[in-house]
């Protein structure tokens, strides 16, 4: 086992960006604390308010985000941050090299019942031409992504980065107080036989969706020739660990349920960061029609389709989307 900035430098990775990471990975172990103290820290629980997005605020949603806010802006090197609970941007230093986005915290909805959480996150280049304040800072695609990483909260706290050189695993020692490799290349198996999906949304879905399901429920004596387990988190963070650890799709589709809201998951705090993890470590990433990390950004809130995970399953669930 090796610690994280031996590590980081021998990737060739800039000394500005180890240290960005660093503070986010501080940042996350004060949350790990405060989430391990649970109902003892006063921390479960929620708000009075509601984010830009109408959900309401959990007291975690919006400690965790402050934690990361301040000590993301303070390092000095981000020329502005934008995270799913605050409404708009929020301007660093205008010389800062680097742009932040994150999810402080995925899986709001566990937080109350002692189940998996995590926080994401996701680095980009700072644009010259744009002032910090400009939202239009952070309109990139996925493709553009310098690193991205998550950190989940579990029975162990481990972190999962990418810096474009191969996903890796660390896991949090907590009597030393940092993270330490513990798997060095992560590979999704390319074929499973698990999925991952909120099927109370089955009759909402679109016919290519209904369609790659219902062969998966049919099991062996049906056209795939084989039985499917399922597994729901209702947190990413963790369902996209089990696909890291052993393979397996992860699916948030497009729904009907809501005019308003045909997507779920957000683009830039969610689908893009586990995008480039995921393909890093020899998966795929669509949204049924488009690679994830291909999107062209209109809005810093806005939601996508997600299908991720191993690749031929990937590659299977996308042809009933083309047929
Ligand atoms: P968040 O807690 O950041 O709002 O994200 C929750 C997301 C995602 O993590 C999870 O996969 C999905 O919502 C769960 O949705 P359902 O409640 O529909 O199962
Ligand atoms: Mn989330
Ligand atoms: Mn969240």
């Amino acid at each position: 086992m090796r610690r994280l900035a031996p590590v980081l430098r021998q990737d060739g990775v800039d000394t500005d960006l180890i240290s960005l990471i660093k503070t986010i990975l501080a940042a996350c172990k004060e949350i790990s604390f405060r989430v391990g103290q649970g109902e003892l820290a006063g921390v479960l629980g929620s708000t009075l308010d509601e984010n830009i997005q109408g959900e309401t605020q959990k007291k975690l949603d919006v400690l965790a985000n402050e934690l990361l806010k301040d000590m993301i802006l303070e390092t000095g090197v981000v020329k502005a941050i934008s995270s799913e609970e605050e409404d708009y941007t929020v301007a660093g230093n205008p010389e800062g090299r680097y742009l932040v986005t994150f999810d402080p915290l995925d899986g709001s909805s566990n937080t109350d019942i002692n189940s998996l959480i995590g926080t994401i996150f996701s680095i980009l280049p700072a644009r010259a031409d744009v002032d910090a304040a400009d939202a239009a800072q952070f309109l990139q695609p996925g493709t553009a992504q310098i690193a991205a990483g998550y950190v989940l909260y579990g029975p162990s706290t481990m972190l999962a980065l990418t810096t474009g050189k191969g996903t890796k695993l660390y896991t949090l020692d907590k009597t030393y107080g940092g993270f330490l490799l513990t798997q060095e290349e992560v590979a999704v198996p390319g074929v499973t036989a698990e999925f991952a999906i909120n099927m109370s949304n089955q009759r909402h879905w679109q016919p290519g969706m209904q369609a790659y399901v219902a062969d998966l429920l049919e099991g062996k004596p049906g056209p795939r020739g084989k039985n499917f387990n399922m597994r729901w988190i209702a947190a990413m963070v963790g369902d996209v660990h089990r696909v890291l650890c052993r393979g397996g799709i992860f699916m948030y589709p497009s729904d009907t349920k809501d005019p308003n809201k045909p997507n779920k998951l957000r683009l830039m705090y969610e689908a893009n960061p586990m995008s480039f993890l995921v393909e890093q470590a020899g998966g795929l990433s669509s949204t049924g029609y488009q690679r994830i990390m291909e999107i062209e950004p209109t809005d810093i809130h806005q939601r996508v389709a997600v299908i991720l995970g191993s690749k031929h399953e990937v590659e299977t669930c996308l042809k009933y989307h083309q047929s």
